[in-house]
């Protein structure tokens, strides 16, 4: 089915046109629409709202700083499957990982690690809704 999903591009990255523009042309080459592109700074409060269900991890805390520390590139992706489409594209969590099971994978080729690893996606279509009602006012 057509479907809608967010997808950003974070602090370890979004700096970096060269990096953005790779990224893009993956998306491209996946079929998928960039529909709607914001280049914008997450205060800590949006970034503790997008990520609530982690609050209760340990990695919390930091990947707030993380999130905050730069400016990201909000994207809102069309295309069929693309929720899934998106997150085979990104790749595992962890970059180390994406490199051993998706050498061709965007946090494979850009991210690091588990926190720094490029990009995000939703991991669903309601995440998707709330995601994007959430970035795009
Ligand atoms: P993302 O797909 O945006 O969803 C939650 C984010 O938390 C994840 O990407 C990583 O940036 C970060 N994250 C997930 N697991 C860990 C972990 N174990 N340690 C540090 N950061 C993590």
């Amino acid at each position: 089915a057509t479907e809608r999903t967010f997808a950003m591009l974070k602090p370890d990255v979004a700096k970096d046109s060269a990096t953005v523009n790779g990224i893009k042309a993956m998306i491209d080459g996946a079929g998928l629409t960039i529909e709607r592109e914001e280049r914008c700074r997450l205060s800590r409060r949006q970034c503790e709202t997008f990520y609530a269900e982690h609050a209760e991890r340990s990695f919390f805390p930091d990947l707030v700083r993380f999130m905050s520390s730069g400016p990201v590139i909000k994207l809102e992706l069309s295309g069929s499957d693309a929720v899934k489409r998106w997150r085979t594209l990104l790749g595992p969590t962890n970059s180390a990982v994406a490199r051993e099971k998706a050498p061709k994978s965007v946090r494979a080729l850009f991210g690091t690690d588990q926190q720094r690893n490029a990009a995000h996606g939703s991991d669903g279509v309601e995440s998707a809704k709330r995601e994007l009602s959430l970035m795009f006012k």
